[in-house]
C-alpha cells in the first residue's frame, strides 16, 4: 500500500546504496509516495532542462512517462542510462500521432504546395520519431511553458506552423497569447485522407492543429468553470492550457504545472482557487497550502487521475531501485541514434528559444 513502512524504507535502503549513481527526477503528476524520493520535481520543460544536471550519475530513474524519459535520454550523453519504472506509463496524447501518420500529414501539404514554408512545432508531449520528424523539417520542440515564444519563433521561419499533437494547447496559445482568431485554425484529422481538409483550407490556415488531446484535460468542461463560481463566490479559476478553448476562456489564469504552483506560492492568505489539472498535483497543493489558508479544490471532481502518470507507484519504484543496485539494469529507455539525432536538434531549438 502507498503508506507501507516497509516499502518506504526499502526505497530509501536502495536509494541510499546508489547514492550518486543514482537521480532521480519526478513530474509533478506523480503520487506522493513517489514523489517523495524524487532529487529533482518540476513541469516537462525544467525536467528536460535538469536531466542533464547530474552528468556523474550512471542511472537517471524518470518518474513520469514515456516521452520525458525519451526525452532525457535524448538530452543526455550515452553513459547515462535513463530508466522509467513501468514501462507501460506512456501518455494517450503523444500516441494520438505516429510517424506514418506525420509523414503522410506531411506529404498532404507537400500536394498543397505549403511545405515549404509549413514549420512545425511539436509539444514536447510526442514520441521521440515525431521529435526527430519535428528536427528534420526545421520545427522546434515546445512545452506548456514556453509555447508562445514557440510559436513566435516559427512565425519569423515561417508563414504557417503544423501544430502537433495537442490541438487544445496550440489553439490556446494562437488565440490567448497570439492575438489570432479561431478561423486561423483547422484542425487536421490523420483518420481521414487529407486530414479531411481541402487544400485550400490547407493553404489559408495560420495554424494546422494535429487532431489530439489529452484525455484528463479535455474532461473539464465549461459547465464545471461554473459550477465552480456558483459554489465558491470569490474563486479564482487556474487551468493548465491543456484544457479545451472554452475552459480556457471562462478561466481567470492558465498556466503549465510549475505556473500553477508560483502562481498558488505568490497567492494571498484567504484567496480561494479551483484548479483545472491532474489530481495528484492538485491534492498535493491543497494540502500544502490549507496551513496558509489558501483554500484549493479540484475543477471537477468527475476528472479523474492521468492513469498512465500513475502507473509509477512505490512497488514499482522500488523494483526499480533495488534492481539498479544490485547491478542489474531495468527498463531502459533508449532512442536509436539517428532518431536521437533530428529529435535532439527539435529539443535544442526549444532550450534556445529567448
Ligand atoms: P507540464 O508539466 O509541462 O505543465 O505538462 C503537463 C503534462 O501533461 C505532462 O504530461
Ligand atoms: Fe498525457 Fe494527459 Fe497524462 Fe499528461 S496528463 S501524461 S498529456 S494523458
Amino acid at each position: 500500500s502507498p503508506s507501507d513502512p516497509g516499502l518506504v524504507e526499502r526505497a530509501r535502503a536502495a536509494k541510499e546504496r546508489l547514492g550518486d549513481k543514482v537521480f532521480v527526477l519526478g513530474h509533478h503528476y506523480q503520487r506522493d509516495e513517489v514523489i517523495q524520493f524524487a532529487d529533482v520535481t518540476g513541469d516537462s520543460f525544467k525536467l528536460a532542462k535538469d536531466a542533464a544536471a547530474r552528468p556523474e550519475a550512471e542511472y537517471i530513474v524518470f518518474c513520469g512517462v514515456h516521452f520525458m524519459a525519451e526525452s532525457a535520454d535524448i538530452l543526455t550523453g550515452d553513459e547515462q542510462k535513463v530508466v522509467l519504472p513501468d514501462l507501460a506509463a506512456g501518455c494517450s496524447m503523444a500516441d494520438m500521432a505516429t510517424a506514418e501518420q506525420v509523414a503522410e500529414c506531411w506529404d498532404a501539404l507537400t500536394e498543397a504546395g505549403i511545405a515549404e514554408r509549413v514549420v512545425p512545432v511539436s509539444y514536447m508531449n510526442s514520441s521521440a520519431d515525431i521529435k526527430a520528424f519535428t528536427g528534420k523539417h526545421g520545427g522546434t520542440i515546445c512545452t506548456s511553458s514556453n509555447a508562445k515564444r514557440a510559436l513566435e519563433w516559427a512565425f519569423e521561419q515561417g508563414e504557417q506552423v503544423l501544430f502537433l499533437p495537442d490541438q487544445h494547447l496550440g489553439r490556446n496559445t494562437a488565440v490567448r497569447d497570439m492575438g489570432m482568431s479561431l478561423e486561423d485554425c483547422v484542425v487536421y484529422n490523420p483518420h481521414k485522407p487529407n486530414g479531411g481538409l481541402t487544400a485550400e483550407q490547407l493553404r489559408n490556415a495560420k495554424m494546422i492543429l494535429w487532431r489530439g488531446h489529452c484525455s484528463v484535460h479535455g474532461r473539464f468542461s465549461l459547465e464545471s468553470v461554473e459550477d465552480v463560481r456558483a459554489r465558491i463566490p470569490g474563486v479564482n479559476v487556474l487551468v493548465h492550457p491543456e484544457c479545451k478553448h472554452e475552459v480556457v476562456a471562462a478561466a481567470d489564469y492558465v498556466g503549465s504545472t510549475e505556473h500553477i504552483i508560483k502562481t498558488l506560492e505568490a497567492a494571498p492568505a484567504g484567496s480561494k482557487w479551483a484548479i483545472g489539472t491532474e489530481l495528484n498535483l492538485v491534492r498535493r497543493l491543497a494540502n500544502r497550502f490549507a496551513a496558509e489558508d489558501k483554500e484549493i479544490v479540484f475543477l471537477d471532481k468527475t476528472v479523474c487521475f492521468c492513469s498512465t502518470m500513475n502507473r509509477i507507484d512505490l512497488p514499482h519504484l522500488v523494483w526499480t531501485l533495488e534492481s539498479l543496485a544490485d547491478g542489474k539494469l531495468v527498463n531502459r529507455i533508449e532512442v536509436d541514434r539517428e532518431t536521437e539525432q533530428f529529435a535532439k536538434l527539435a529539443l535544442e531549438r526549444m532550450l534556445a528559444l529567448p
